[in-house]
């Protein structure tokens, strides 16, 4: 089904089961531990070795020689996999570092070796007998250092509008600030895991991966066999926010110990693996200048943002909202990408955006000040309903004023204090903060299957990956709307490679997209169901397990064993329209008048996101997204050690996140919407907004409580002095 114009009414728009709140399908199997994850799959192939996966030492350099001969002869060490004896791998434009080191080194913990045994304790035990020598080379792993080597990051990845130079220099309010961002570990629950098994040269993949249909095409890029002899399932995912999309050293190194010692393998990367051998969110350092008249209308605006990467990497694009957030004729983005011989930097739930708003936010916040005016008007002054760099391109729909206003109202926003320091209870210090949140709404092509058995039980099967998002419910929810019945006539099948290649999960954009994908795959079955039946398939309605059209019915299941599949292909109206979505983020905090401790006690975020296809799991992941976006602006850090390249903080003891003590009452309002540019399902996304502006929301709320403007994320106590 091609979607290349605005959505009419439809069979989704009577909302009997979406736009529901709706416990999770899958909830009983993941709170009685039931869902099988990807390392404790013991059942689906006998005879599993275990992998244990040996970091490099150094960050830079060349192996000059690994002496594996202890390790081999080890208890229980069915074999050892390194560069020499890998056999002939490919590489995949998914990975900017090889999966497998050797003789070159890319980074510190990239993967040099694989030893498999019997148990997971006798490999790793083999694993510290294996000697590595390395050719240690120089390399550069500070970011503030390297800044003015940095270049521009690639064609498009700047842009101008109108004379910014000139209109800054000549405005009577002028913000110039610098901001920087650290490096962030996605921290997921579950650590990247696999198990592999061959049979022949066909590869079966048990693992924990976002994007099913990337990893297929990874595994045969990287082991040089074709995709249709690889079969990835991963139907369940304790998280990934980002770090899953593409597969990482577990999944090719389980299949490559598989492949080498004849056994299926299980791997999973232990903890402190994960932070140096994956990748996580670059550091920033970010200029922003804002120039307006007294009124507070930008009449200039330009965000710089010098990040790093390993040769051949990308920038963080901290720019993104800056080019659509707000009005201002005269405006410069630009991108400044070093290089760095840190672990590989990718995305990390709302890359760009999210340490983009931390500092673009912070920055209004700041000019609102200068202005003296409030900050919600500051941002209602200039709000804008097209693209500020194409005004030819409308917003499908942008209601950032009404959730401003909203978030405001609901919150208390009149009560703030506007003179920071200036309200006490107690030993605390109170204040207030806010900020705007935006974040694009990209859709992917989609695919499903749908059909009907005997007892009326519709099946759905999609590629799709469930991250702990709620797929399975919202998947469900559309199928049941579609076909006229309750969800639990619903069968959800998830996660393999074998289904229809569906949108995947990243970017936000999973919900909005698989479901359009299922929607399509539900259209062609009705039409199937509607012809068997006897029933004209235009006027036909589903409903309570009948079908009925033209005064006839009939009960759906005699369209037992009917089945069709589709695809929902998205034309041009994101090219037509800027889609997106807002939201206002409203923050209060008390920081302790003398220790400097700071706790959240009110986090509220409004939202216009589209049609809300269940408020509960939308609900879950704006709270989710807020307590993570309370992580990055009070806690969490990757640390750099300069001198040996890589990052300290490498488990959950040091590399803080936000447990429930840190987070209070957490509200979320939804704004009516829907979009009909955005699929038929007229949704958006909320999996990375409720990220997107909060951290800043926090900032802000600081400097309201003390009049300390701290501009280096995360802020900690000790950058009060
Ligand atoms: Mo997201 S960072 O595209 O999982």
């Amino acid at each position: 089904m091609k979607f290349d114009k605005p959505a009419g009414t439809n069979p989704i728009d009577r909302k009997m089961v979406i736009g529901k709140a709706t416990d999770r399908i899958d909830g009983p199997l993941k709170t009685t531990g039931t869902a099988p994850y990807a390392y404790e799959r013991h059942d689906v192939v006998a005879n599993q070795a275990y992998g244990y996966i040996v970091g490099s030492t150094i960050a830079k350099g060349q192996i000059a020689s690994i002496d594996t001969a202890d390790a081999k002869a080890s208890p229980g060490v069915v074999g050892v996999v390194t560069w020499e004896n890998a056999g002939k791998l490919g590489t995949s434009h998914w990975h900017t570092a090889r999966l497998l080191a050797g003789p070159k080194v890319e980074h510190y913990d990239q993967a040099v070796a694989i030893v498999v045994a019997d148990s997971f304790e006798e490999a790793r035990a083999a694993a510290k007998l294996i000697r590595v020598q390395y050719k240690r080379a120089d390399g550069q792993f500070d970011l503030a250092a390297q800044k003015a080597s940095a270049t521009k990051a690639g064609d498009g990845a700047d842009s101008a509008v109108g004379d910014f130079a000139s209109a800054f220099a000549s405005a009577p309010i002028h913000l110039d600030q610098q901001y920087t961002t650290p490096d962030q570990s996605h921290a997921m629950m579950e650590p990247h895991a696999s198990i592999a098994a061959w049979d022949g040269d066909k590869l079966t993949l048990w693992t924990s991966n976002q994007m099913i249909n990337w990893a297929v095409d990874a595994m045969s890029d990287l082991l040089l066999i074709p995709k249709e002899n690889v079969h990835v399932m991963s139907p369940f995912l304790g998280g990934g926010f980002g770090s899953k999309l593409w597969v990482r050293a577990d999944a090719m190194l389980a299949a490559v110990g598989a492949r080498v010692t004849g056994r299926p393998v299980r791997v999973t990367l232990t903890r402190p693996m994960v932070f140096n051998n994956t990748t996580h969110r670059p550091a920033t350092i970010q200029r922003i200048r804002i120039g307006s008249d007294k009124d507070g209308k930008i009449t200039a605006i330009g965000h710089e943002s010098w990040s790093g990467d390993l040769p051949g990497g990308g920038p963080e694009g901290a720019t993104n909202q800056t080019k659509k957030l707000y009005a201002g004729a005269n405006r410069m983005t630009a991108l400044r990408l070093a290089v760095l011989d840190l672990p590989e930097g990718n995305a990390m739930r709302a890359p760009g955006e999210a340490p983009g708003l931390m500092a673009l936010e912070m920055a209004m916040d700041e000019f609102a000040e200068k202005l003296g005016m409030d900050p919600v008007e500051v941002r209602i002054v200039n709000d804008t309903q097209v693209d500020p760099e194409n005004p030819n391109r409308p917003f499908s729909q942008r209601n950032l004023v009404g959730c401003l206003r909203k978030g405001a109202e609901a919150f208390g926003w009149n009560k703030r204090n506007p003179k920071p320091a200036s309200v006490r209870d107690g030993r605390w210090l109170v204040g207030m903060g806010m900020a705007s949140a935006y974040r694009g709404a990209p859709v992917m092509n989609s695919a499903a299957r749908v059909d009907i058995d005997r007892n009326g039980v519709v099946t759905v099967a999609t590629d799709m990956t469930d991250i702990g998002t709620g797929s399975y419910t919202i998947i469900g929810q559309t199928a049941a709307e579609m076909m006229g019945v309750p969800l639990d006539k619903v069968v959800v099948k998830l996660g393999d490679s074998s289904f229809p290649v569906s949108s995947g999960s990243g970017g936000q954009w999973g919900a909005n997209s698989s479901t359009a994908g299922v929607y399509a795959a539900c259209m062609a079955l009705r039409e199937k169901v509607a012809a068997k039946l006897g029933l004209d398939p235009k006027s036909a309605v589903f409903e309570n397990g009948t079908v009925s059209a033209g005064g006839k019915s009939a009960p759906l299941t005699d369209a037992a064993g009917l089945s069709a599949e589709d695809r929902i292909e998205f034309g041009d109206l994101s090219r037509k329209y800027v889609q997106a979505t807002f939201g206002g983020h409203f923050v209060e905090v008390a920081v302790d008048a003398y220790t400097g401790e700071m706790r959240i006690r009110r986090m509220l975020a409004a939202c216009a996101a589209g049609r809300i296809l269940n408020p509960k799991s939308a609900r879950s992941q704006v709270i989710g997204a807020m307590t993570m976006g309370a992580g990055a602006a009070l806690m969490e850090e990757l640390v750099v050690d300069k001198r040996f390249g890589y990052f300290v903080n490498h488990d959950l003891a040091e590399y803080h996140v936000p447990v429930h003590a840190d987070i209070p009452h957490q509200e979320v309002i939804f704004l009516e919407e829907e979009d009909p540019t955005s699929s038929p399902m007229k949704a958006k996304g909320v999996g990375e907004l409720g990220i997107c502006g909060v951290g800043a929301a926090i900032a802000n709320a600081i400097y309201n409580a003390t009049g300390v403007r701290v501009r280096e994320y995360p802020i900690t106590l000790d950058k009060f002095v």
